[in-house]
């Protein structure tokens, strides 16, 4: 009989035959573990000793927490019956998941076209903005982040400088910054990209004028707008679409992560009537062997239909305003830590006070059954982003642990003063 490899065996593989950098972060976050079981907002290691409340749900993906019966239901049934199809031809689950979209989108967004990663749904996007407009220029947010692909990775801040030459044309403004904004807005200039709750940056909520000034803008000078909704849509802020709260509408809208209610890869660029024709001429223009696979269709109808069921968007704004409630008493408590919450539904940036918080906090969390990390481009800031399915007495849990690693991050401060 063979052995089964230990827990420190297979991290060991891991570092032998994919990444010994990764592991080497893994033990610094204390995050050093083989996941094992997992279900709803938990995840078990893989000896079964230790468990801990997802409050990461990468990104979105575990929006419908990990394993999510429904979803699994329907592809199971799904495999007795069909497979990824052939993505040159006609499809029904693709027309019947491009009709849900439009159905569950305002206005005239109606098309859909499918990847099976956000940053190939971003690529896509980006280029049928230029596609349409026949102009080259794309203009992000700085501290924006929308993947590691071609055009994606153009558009995302940081990442791509290690990765060069990128593609030409992009250039970035801070987010929320009209003036600047409207002096990158040229005459060359395709395509605004942004996330409409920038993730990455922890999460920092736009002035409410903002969306309806960059939607004009967009309109008076005839450029296509982006709204990357890989990590807020799909009911994260407590509304379906994270735009809705600004009332307006994008010309493109991308999702990713949750649509594949972490079964079946699955990403969608859902755009307006007008921005359709530019395929016209060019039906075949944009291909994806495996993006739209009808099994990965199944999946996101499953999903979209737990998501759209009344309650649901009502259950993730009170979970949030739990959240709030119990940050508020824990700012009394450590009001030196504490500085802030960005936060739209179960999208929540703990702002703390100092730069090594968030790893701090990270680690601190991670001890006391939580996995959190923090917001890359502003690490005082603490990312939590449970499954949207998370139970009250759940969020009081993460609120304890988060007490706790406060208590511990301060006693590490002042013995290192
Ligand atoms: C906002 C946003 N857009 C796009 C992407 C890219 O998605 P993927 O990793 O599936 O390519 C990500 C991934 O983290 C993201 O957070």
């Amino acid at each position: 009989m063979t052995e089964q490899p230990s827990q420190e065996q297979l991290l060991e593989y891991f570092a032998d035959y994919v990444s010994p950098q990764k592991v080497k972060m893994y033990r610094m976050w204390g995050v050093d573990f083989i996941p094992g079981r997992r279900e709803g907002v938990r995840v078990w290691d893989y000896d079964g000793k230790r468990s801990w409340i997802d409050c990461r749900s990468a990104g979105g993906v575990f929006n419908l927490g990990h394993r999510p019966p429904r979803v699994i239901a329907a592809l199971k049934n799904a495999l007795d019956e069909i497979d990824i199809s052939d993505h040159m031809l006609a499809s029904g689950y693709r027309g019947l998941l491009a009709k849900r979209l439009a159905e569950l989108t305002p206005g005239d967004l109606q098309y859909t076209t499918f990847g099976s990663s956000g940053g190939e749904a971003i690529d896509f996007a980006l280029k049928l903005a230029r596609g349409h407009t026949g102009k080259p220029g794309v203009v992000s947010a700085e501290k924006g982040y929308h993947g590691h692909t071609g055009l994606a990775l153009a558009a995302t801040d940081e990442f791509g400088d290690k990765w060069g030459p990128l593609a030409p044309g992009f250039r970035r403004v801070p987010f929320g910054d009209y003036n600047a904004l409207e002096a990158a807005v040229t005459d060359d200039v395709a395509a605004v990209i942004m996330e409409t709750i920038p993730a990455t940056a922890g999460f920092p909520i736009p002035p409410d004028d903002w969306y309806p000034r960059v939607r004009s803008l967009c309109d008076e000078r005839g450029v296509i707008l982006i709204l990357d909704e890989v990590q807020a849509g799909l009911g994260r802020t407590g509304r379906l679409w994270a735009y809705e709260e600004w009332d307006i509408l994008p010309d493109i809208m991308v999702c990713g992560k949750g649509m594949s209610a972490a079964i079946y890869p699955l990403s969608t660029a859902t755009y307006r009537k007008p921005i359709q024709s530019f395929f016209d001429d060019n039906a075949f223009a944009h291909l994806s062997s495996t993006g739209g696979s009808e099994l990965g269709c199944v999946t996101a109808l499953a999903m979209l239909d737990q998501i759209t069921e009344p309650g649901f968007s009502e259950h993730v704004q009170a979970m949030g305003q739990r959240f709030e409630d119990g940050f508020a008493a824990l700012r009394e408590k450590h009001p030196d830590m504490l500085k802030g919450l960005n936060r739209r539904g179960l999208m929540i940036g703990v702002v703390m006070s100092r730069e090594e918080c968030g790893m701090l906090a990270m680690r601190a969390l991670a001890k006391r059954g939580v996995i959190a990390v923090y917001a890359h481009y502003n690490p005082n800031i603490l990312q939590l982003m449970p499954p949207l399915i998370i139970q009250a007495n759940e969020v009081d849990e993460v609120l304890d642990a988060m007490d706790g690693a406060l208590t511990e991050i301060g006693e590490t401060i002042a013995a290192r003063a």
